[in-house]
C-alpha cells in the first residue's frame, strides 16, 4: 500500500508544478517500500539518492518561479527548501556510513514533511502565481 496518495487536497493548480510533485510522491513511496520489504542498503540508498535529486530539481524549479513572478513569501519558501534539503541529506551521510537506517519513522516524517509543505506553502505559492497567469 501507497505511503502517500496523491489527490486534489495536493493541488496547487499549476500543471508542471502538480506532476514534479506527483512524481515526489511516487519516489516517497519507492523508498517506503524498499524500506517495508527490507531491501538490501544499495537498493535503499540507490531510492534514496533518487529522491534527494528529484527534490533538489523540484525547489530550483519552484524557486526559479518565484524569481520570474512576484511571489511575497520567497524568503521564507526558500528556507524551508534548505532547511529540508540539509535535513535528507545529513540523513543520507549518515545512512552512507552506516550510522543511520531508513525507518517508518523517518517515512513518515518525508510523508508528513511534502505533504505538509504542500498544503500550507506551495498551494499559496500556486495560487499567487495563478493570479499573475500562471496555470
Ligand atoms: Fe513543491
Ligand atoms: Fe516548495
Amino acid at each position: 500500500m501507497p505511503l502517500i496518495t496523491w489527490s486534489y487536497m495536493l493541488s496547487t493548480g499549476i500543471a508542471e508544478q502538480d506532476a514534479q510533485h506527483k512524481k515526489l510522491v511516487e519516489l516517497i513511496n519507492q523508498l517506503n517500500e524498499a524500506q517495508y520489504t527490507g531491501q538490501d542498503k544499495d537498493i535503499q540508498g540507490g531510492a534514496l539518492a533518487q529522491l534527494i535529486d528529484y527534490t533538489v530539481y523540484h525547489f530550483g524549479y519552484e524557486e526559479a518561479l518565484m524569481n520570474q513572478y512576484d511571489d511575497e513569501d520567497t524568503a521564507r519558501h526558500r528556507a524551508e527548501h534548505s532547511k529540508f534539503v540539509q535535513v535528507v541529506e545529513g540523513f543520507q551521510q549518515q545512512f552512507e556510513v552506516g550510522a543511520a537506517l531508513v525507518t517508518a519513522d523517518l517515512m513518515h516524517f518525508l510523508r508528513d514533511w511534502l505533504t505538509g509543505h504542500i498544503m500550507k506553502t506551495d498551494k499559496k505559492m500556486g495560487q499567487r502565481l495563478a493570479q499573475q497567469g500562471l496555470s
